[in-house]
C-alpha cells in the first residue's frame, strides 16, 4: 500500500489552522485551509501523496498510533474525491502548470487560477510592461478551455469588434453581421481575454457593462430598449488587462462601476532578485555580471520612481530590460543598448534637470568596465592608493 511521503497534524493558533510534520516543520502553506480545517474538526492526520502525474496532495490517514495510512479501499470519501476536492486540488498543484519563463509568486499564480475556476471577471493590474498579458495568456493555456484574444487598446471601433457590422449588398439588401465577439461569449466555457481594457475606447466599456455584470450577463445589440440581446454563455470567464501603474498618460482612468464587476489580480513589478533570475534564465550565453547589473539599474530606478521625492515618473520595466538583454546577446554594449532601448522613453527637457539626465547617470555608473562596485569606491580607492582620482 502507498506510504505517505510526510504525516501533518493540524493545531489551531487563533483562527489559523497550522500543520506539523513529524519533523516539527511546519507544513500550513502546502495545504488548503479547509483541508487543515477539517482535519482539526475531524481530529484526523494528513498525509502527503504523490499522484500518477508527480502532483502532490494531502489526504486522511489513520493516527499515527496505528502506523498505517487509511487503506483506501475502505475509505470512499477520500478515494471518491468530491467535486470540490477536485477543484482545490487542480487550484492548488496548479503551479505547476505556471510557465518557468513567467515571474510571479506562486500565490498570485493560484489566485489567477482559482478566480478563473471560479468563473469570476479577472481584471490583471499593474505598471506597463510587467508581464500582465503574458500571465493572462498563460493561464488562457494551462486551462484547456476554448479561448478568444481581443485587444481592445488597438481597436477604433469598439461597436464593430464587439457587436458587429451592418453591411448592404445590392442582392441581399442590408443585413448584420456578427463579431468574433459575438461567437465568443455564446461558446460555453470560453475563456475570453480582453486585453488592454484601459486604453479601450469609452464605447467599449459601456457595451461591456453588462456583459460583464454577474446578474445580467447579457450584450445588447442596439442602444436601443427593448432590442436584441445576446446571452453570455454558461460558464465564460473573462480576462481582462490594465495598465494601472504610476503612469495613467496614455491610460485612461477607467470607470469606476466597470471596476467594480472584476476580480483584480495586481502583477507585482519583479524584485531585483527575482528581475536577476528571469535575466540569467532567458540569457544563459550573456554574462551575468552583466545581467545582474541590468537588474540593479532596472531596480534603482523603480525604488526612485515609487519614492516620496521621485526624480522619475515610471521605472524601467521588466519588457525594457528583456529587450536590452537581447541586444545585449546580440552585442551591442551596456552604454549603445540603453541608448536606444531606455533613454526614449525618458523626457529630456530640463536637460541637466531632466528625467534622462538622471537615469543616464543610474546607467552611465555602471557602464565603463560592466561592474559597478569600482566605480562607486573610486574614491576610495584613490585615496588609498595616495593618487588623484581623475
Ligand atoms: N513577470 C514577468 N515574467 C516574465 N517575463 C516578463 C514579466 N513581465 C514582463 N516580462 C517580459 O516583458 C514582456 C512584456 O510583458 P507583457 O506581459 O506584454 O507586459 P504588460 O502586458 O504588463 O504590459 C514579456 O514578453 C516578457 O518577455
Ligand atoms: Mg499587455
Amino acid at each position: 500500500m502507498n506510504q505517505p511521503l510526510n504525516v501533518v497534524k493540524i493545531e489551531k493558533s487563533g483562527n489559523r489552522f497550522n500543520a506539523w510534520d513529524t519533523d516539527g516543520v511546519k507544513r500550513t502553506s502546502e495545504i488548503t485551509s479547509v483541508t487543515r480545517k477539517k482535519a482539526f474538526e475531524g481530529d484526523y492526520l494528513l498525509g502527503e501523496f504523490v499522484m500518477k502525474n508527480g502532483k502532490h496532495y494531502w489526504k486522511k490517514v489513520a493516527n499515527v498510533e496505528t502506523a498505517a495510512p487509511v487503506n483506501d479501499n475502505t475509505s470512499p470519501s477520500v478515494e471518491v474525491p468530491s467535486e470540490h476536492e477536485e477543484v482545490l486540488n487542480f487550484i492548488h498543484s496548479s503551479y505547476s502548470l505556471k510557465p518557468v519563463g513567467l515571474m510571479m509568486t506562486e500565490l498570485k499564480w493560484k489566485y489567477l487560477i482559482r478566480s478563473a475556476v471560479r468563473g469570476k471577471n479577472i481584471m490583471m493590474t499593474g505598471p506597463a510592461g510587467c508581464g500582465k498579458t503574458m500571465a493572462a495568456k498563460s493561464l488562457v493555456n494551462s486551462l484547456d478551455r476554448p479561448d478568444y484574444y481581443f485587444n481592445l487598446g488597438a481597436t477604433q471601433d469598439p461597436r464593430s469588434t464587439l457587436i458587429g457590422n451592418t453591411h448592404f449588398d445590392s442582392t441581399k439588401g442590408t443585413f448584420f453581421s456578427k463579431s468574433l465577439f459575438v461567437e465568443a461569449i455564446q461558446t460555453p466555457n470560453a475563456v475570453i481575454l480582453l486585453d488592454e481594457l484601459s486604453r479601450a475606447h469609452p464605447d467599449a466599456w459601456n457595451i461591456l457593462m453588462t456583459v460583464l455584470d454577474y446578474g445580467q450577463r447579457y450584450l445588447r445589440l442596439d442602444e436601443k430598449d427593448g432590442s436584441d440581446t445576446i446571452k453570455v454563455a454558461a460558464g465564460v470567464t473573462f480576462v481582462a488587462t490594465a495598465n494601472i501603474g504610476n503612469e495613467y498618460t496614455s491610460t485612461r482612468v477607467i470607470d469606476k462601476a466597470l471596476m467594480d464587476r472584476f476580480t483584480i489580480v495586481e502583477m507585482d513589478v519583479l524584485t531585483e532578485d527575482d528581475e536577476n533570475s528571469l535575466l540569467n534564465y532567458m540569457f544563459p550565453n550573456v554574462d551575468s555580471n552583466l545581467l545582474s547589473n541590468v537588474a540593479k539599474i532596472a531596480t534603482l530606478t523603480r525604488t526612485e520612481s515609487n519614492s516620496d521625492t521621485a526624480r522619475i515618473n515610471s521605472g524601467i520595466s521588466t519588457r525594457t530590460t528583456v529587450e536590452l538583454c537581447g541586444l545585449l546577446y546580440d552585442g551591442f554594449s551596456l552604454e549603445e543598448a540603453a541608448e536606444v532601448s531606455i533613454y526614449p522613453q525618458y523626457d529630456s527637457t530640463g536637460g541637466v534637470d531632466s528625467e534622462r539626465t538622471f537615469v543616464k547617470q543610474i546607467v552611465q555608473k555602471f557602464c565603463d568596465d560592466g561592474s559597478s562596485d569600482d566605480l562607486f569606491n573610486e574614491e576610495e580607492m584613490a585615496e588609498a592608493e595616495g593618487t588623484d582620482s581623475k
